[in-house]
């Protein structure tokens, strides 16, 4: 099991400080990644938690102004980075088309994409979102090996979920996850949106998920430790 931790925009560089000696003292056996924002990347000291990004370049080094390539987080040990978050789809417009190339500029630095796909809750009520996520599925992960497209994980983060506190039912996470293991069969498949403490003992019934995506539960230790506990008993 994996657990993947998104800071998102948060902790400045005290607070990381100190929230990184918290989970210094985590006690899991589960595979823990932390994906802090860039500016603390350089802060990362932790042995118990592999060290992940938010987001890479599509670009390759050179004249971008206000990039980070893929090689540049190589050169900081980052073993695993985020793709197509719905934060960036929505608020960056970011397209499968520039996913895909994030995600080859990724393996080229020997680095593991996590690659968020989700759908908006009008897509759900519509009845295509089998559609929409077929579709990032295929097109991000287009011209990649066979060994790549098995490293890949893939996150499944319903964005009406994110951050709100609703969950979908398991049988609506099994009916996607199926989905997701048709298209990549030897992918590990995380789940995201408002994962916590409080659901953790009903969403672990879900056989098909091999980990999770935390965005605001990251952020409170106490609280990961309780969830991690949990998860694992
Ligand atoms: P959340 O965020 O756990 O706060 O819902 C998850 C994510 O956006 O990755």
């Amino acid at each position: 099991m994996i657990v993947a931790l998104n800071n998102k925009c948060n902790l400045t560089k005290e607070e990381f400080l100190n929230y990184q000696k918290e989970l210094a003292s985590l006690q899991t056996v589960v595979e823990m990644i932390l994906c802090p924002s860039f500016l603390n990347i350089p802060l990362y000291t932790l042995t118990n938690i592999s060290l992940g990004a938010q987001n890479v370049s599509s670009d390759t080094i050179g004249a971008h102004t206000g990039e980070v390539s893929a090689s540049q987080l190589e050169s900081f040990k980052v073993k695993y980075c985020i793709v197509g978050h719905s934060e960036r789809r929505q608020n960056q417009h970011e397209n499968n088309q520039e996913i895909n190339k994030k995600i080859h500029n990724l393996y080229e630095a020997k680095i593991i994409p996590i690659l968020c796909v989700g759908e908006t809750l009008k897509e759900r009520e519509n009845n295509n979102y089998k559609q929409i996520i077929t579709e990032e599925l295929i097109e991000a992960t287009k011209n990649l090996t066979e060994e790549e497209k098995q490293s890949l994980i893939v996150a499944y983060e319903p964005i009406w979920s994110i951050g709100t506190g609703l969950i979908p039912s398991n049988k609506e996470i099994m009916e996607v996850l199926s989905l997701i293991k048709e298209i990549l069969p030897n992918s590990k498949i995380l789940y995201g949106g408002s994962a916590n403490d409080d659901n953790i003992d009903t969403l672990k019934q879900c056989s098909l998920i091999d980990g999770y995506l935390l965005g605001g539960l990251s952020l409170k230790p106490a609280n990961l430790q309780n969830f991690l506990k949990k998860m694992t008993n």
